[in-house]
């Protein structure tokens, strides 16, 4: 029996879905707990290409049954969007999945206002994926939210937007915006939620009985956790917690319950949106890894910014989330290059500074120490045996291993489920 917890290590898009996709063969829930469609987790099997943004990564695993659970945020569009994309590729998912709900819904006025404050910021802008993540947290925790539990009761609903709507028409308005209609969103959320309600259930004494019952559970973290609302680069941050201690509230499990936490990293560094990265490659190096490693966002398409490996990062990372492994993605990306970097650490004004004692504006400014590491050109790209890599990559994993202080359980080299090496 296993609660096995997925966290992203970076600022997000480190290859979480590849990895829960492959794991979750021996699931029996997998669990997304937090955030919202800003997530994008890419997965290639049997059954095709997919980037899920909603349904838990691990639906694709005959046995399993995704749960959302009440810590996510829901667009309602894009939650049918994606049933209906996997039911076309042949994936059941009738039956197979469970919403809280105590999920809170993203209203049109949540995108709006996203794109308003990004618009007011300017050059100061977070860089949001737009899908209204921060305002729909932001009024849940100001207990201004509307959550799947008021949209199964219409008058509810209806009472509940009609406040949202006098404060929220207000601020759009003066900003130049046309009003939202009330009626035009309640005909649109009757709906949607007609089409939901089969797939509404609380899960929470589903998932304790698993426990209970010794099951296996994998609860799929989202973003990264120098995304973090607290621990992360704020405010370019997301509107979550992604460290581990957020999966308690979220899918409602003890910590106790949790057995294992893995950390999942890139073999080099990317982040999409704006904010600090100290290792960032503006040169041709950083366009190599986007255009090798296909950086481009499975979100928004956006391309991703590319750097070296960053031990100060993960060694925080690991020691915050309490990682008990890592699994490394795209080593197979380096495969040619002549020489890489790995941070071993920072520098700011001269002296040696650690990344959680700074704001994100002094992170702007450290310099990375570098260590330089041999590359390799034999091809580690679908590789499923550690004794095939060659000796450079393994001394490279090494590095990585040592730096970080945890031990690595996975190495991804390829983009399909099996391109895997199990230590
Ligand atoms: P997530 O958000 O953490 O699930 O990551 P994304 O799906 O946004 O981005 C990771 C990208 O890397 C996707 O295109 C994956 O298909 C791809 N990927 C994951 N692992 C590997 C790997 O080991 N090698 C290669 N070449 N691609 C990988
Ligand atoms: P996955 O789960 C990478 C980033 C956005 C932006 C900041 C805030 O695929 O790893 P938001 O829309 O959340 O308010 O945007 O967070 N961001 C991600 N970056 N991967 C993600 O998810 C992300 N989710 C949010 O680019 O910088
Ligand atoms: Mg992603």
């Amino acid at each position: 029996m296993a609660v096995t917890l997925i966290i992203g290590a970076q600022w997000g898009d480190e290859g979480k879905g590849k990895i829960i996709d492959y794991l979750s063969k021996t699931s029996n829930f997998v669990v997304r707990y937090h955030g919202g469609n800003n997530a994008g987790h890419t997965i290639v099997n049997e059954y095709g290409k997919f980037a899920m943004h909603l349904i838990p990564s691990g639906i694709f695993s005959k046995k399993t049954v995704g749960i959302i659970a009440n810590g996510t945020v829901l667009d309602l569009d894009v939650l049918l969007e994606e049933i209906k994309l996997l039911e076309k590729a042949g994936v059941v998912v009738k039956e197979r999945l469970l919403i809280s709900p105590r999920c809170h819904v993203i209203m049109p006025y949540h995108r709006i206002l996203d794109r308003l404050f990004e618009e007011a910021k300017g050059k100061a802008k977070t860089g949001t994926t737009g899908r209204g993540i921060g305002p729909v947290y932001a009024d849940k925790v100001s207990y201004n939210g509307i959550r799947l539990f008021d949209l199964l009761d219409k008058r509810k609903f209806s009472e509940k937007l009609t406040i949202q709507l006098t404060v929220k028409n207000k601020i759009i308005q003066a900003l130049g915006e046309k009003p939202l209609d009330q009626k035009e969103i309640e005909m649109k959320f009757f709906a949607l939620i007609e089409k939901i309600k089969p797939y509404v259930k609380e899960p929470y004494s589903i998932i304790q009985l698993a426990i209970k019952n010794k099951k296996n559970i994998m609860l799929e973290g989202a973003q990264g956790v120098f995304l973090d609302t607290d621990w992360g680069t704020y405010p370019y941050a997301t509107a979550s917690t992604v460290v581990s201690g957020g999966a308690t509230p979220g899918a409602g499990i003890a910590p106790k319950n949790i057995t294992d936490i893995i950390g999942v990293v890139k073999a080099y560094t990317t982040r999409v949106g704006d904010g600090p990265f100290p290792t960032e490659l503006l040169d041709k190096d950083g366009e190599l890894l986007r255009e090798k490693g296909g950086e481009y966002g499975a979100t928004t398409g956006r391309p991703r910014r590319c750097g070296w490996f960053d031990s100060e990062l993960i060694r925080f990372a690991s020691q915050i989330n309490g990682f008990t492994s890592l699994a490394i993605t795209k080593l197979d990306i380096f495969d040619g290059f002549s020489e890489l970097k790995i941070c071993t650490g920072y520098t700011l004004n001269g002296k040696k500074i650690n990344y959680f004692d700074i704001d994100a504006l002094d992170l702007e400014k450290v310099k990375p120490v570098y260590k330089s590491m041999k590359g390799w050109t034999k091809q580690t790209q679908g590789a499923k045996r550690y004794q095939d890599l060659p000796k450079e990559a393994k001394a490279y994993l090494k590095e990585l291993e040592k730096l970080s202080g945890v031990k690595i359980a996975y190495i991804s080299t390829g983009q399909k489920r099996h391109e895997i090496i199990t230590i």
